[in-house]
């Protein structure tokens, strides 16, 4: 079977080590590599992560090392708790025994781009600052590329330095953010995508129980009851798993239906707006769409998507 060459940049964090668990086990998927960002936590957490989760996960891949620090602006420097202190909630790894790739990120997805010869699909789940540098160092990036899906933005936001909210991927480097959109053609699965495939506790409870106690799936029990217990302990009556969602749309298209709009990333640190996507959702910029955004979701297949990949590691 022909296989699709991925990277996976990312920032693990919680829902990324979901999106990595569920790109490994679609037999369609071929890693080539995946390429930490600060993000979720600093750079030397989700770099640690990234190693880990490849032997855990027992994947044939590349690690390469990406940013440590968004373009322009500070890295925010502060564990907001969501993700946990080390990034993947109650996770243990035990030390990882491989070392990453001696090519930073940006290298990397330049030549597994030149190597897959226009059969390239890229994911971007954190901020997207990796992706910048492969752009500023790579013009030609964007045509060895067969698709490039990122979650991030939205129509609202998820953190507020301002008193306005913006989504925190975007809001993290949103430098980076702007020139992506400017140089590639963005598929963007936002939070009003993600927030509308929420999965609840009756979800979390049948994923817990499908993961049963076999040691392979150790990592999705542990964040799928941390996921639990962090929004559900909060108050709030479910969880969202972003980062699965951008994975599990190009594994069944289904899951996702986009619409074309203009978007707008607001990168000035100095505005209210700052790390906005402004999406020109009434069409009244007189602009044409540069972007595809995800508006419509398949809640209940992916929530059975989610539920799959549990049994899967459940009974490996
Ligand atoms: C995004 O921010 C991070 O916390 C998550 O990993 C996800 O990529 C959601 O806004
Ligand atoms: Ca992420």
């Amino acid at each position: 079977m022909k296989k699709t060459p991925i990277i996976i940049d990312c920032d693990p964090g919680v829902d990324d080590s979901y999106a990595i668990a569920l790109a490994n086990s679609c037999e369609f998927f071929d890693i080539k590599a995946i390429t930490p960002v600060e993000g979720n936590v600093p750079a030397e957490l989700t770099r640690k992560n990234a190693l880990a989760l490849r032997e855990m996960l027992d994947i044939d891949c590349r690690v390469a090392f990406g940013a440590d620090k968004p373009l322009v602006i500070p890295y925010f420097n502060k564990i907001t708790g969501t993700h946990g202190e080390a990034g993947v909630g109650t996770v243990k790894f035990p030390p990882s025994k491989l070392g990453p790739d001696e090519k930073p990120a940006w290298d990397v997805i330049y030549e597994e781009a030149v190597k897959a010869n226009g059969e390239l699909l890229l994911f971007a789940v954190g901020p997207l600052t990796n992706i910048a540098i492969a752009l500023r160092k790579y013009p030609d990036l964007p045509k060895l590329l067969k698709k490039f899906v990122i979650m991030g933005g939205g129509t609202f936001g998820n953190i507020s330095s301002t008193g306005e909210t913006a989504e925190f991927n975007i809001w993290v480097d949103p430098t980076a953010a702007k020139e992506v959109f400017e140089k590639l053609d963005v598929y963007m699965v936002g939070l009003n995508a993600t927030h509308a495939a929420e999965l609840k506790k009756a979800d979390f409870d049948e994923m817990i129980a499908l993961c049963g106690d076999n040691e392979k799936a150790y990592l999705l029990r542990e964040l799928s009851k941390f996921s639990m217990r962090n929004a559900f302990e909060r108050g709030f009556d479910n969880s969202v798993i972003h980062d699965a969602l951008a994975i599990a749309s190009e594994i069944n298209p289904d899951v996702l239906e986009y619409e074309d709009y203009y978007v707008f990333v607001e990168d000035d640190p100095q505005k209210k707006n700052a790390g906005q996507t402004v999406i020109d959702l009434e069409r009244k910029s007189g602009k044409e769409p540069n972007c595809h955004v995800a508006m419509k979701v398949n809640q209940p297949l992916f929530a059975q998507m989610m539920k799959d990949l549990c049994k899967y590691y459940g009974t490996k």
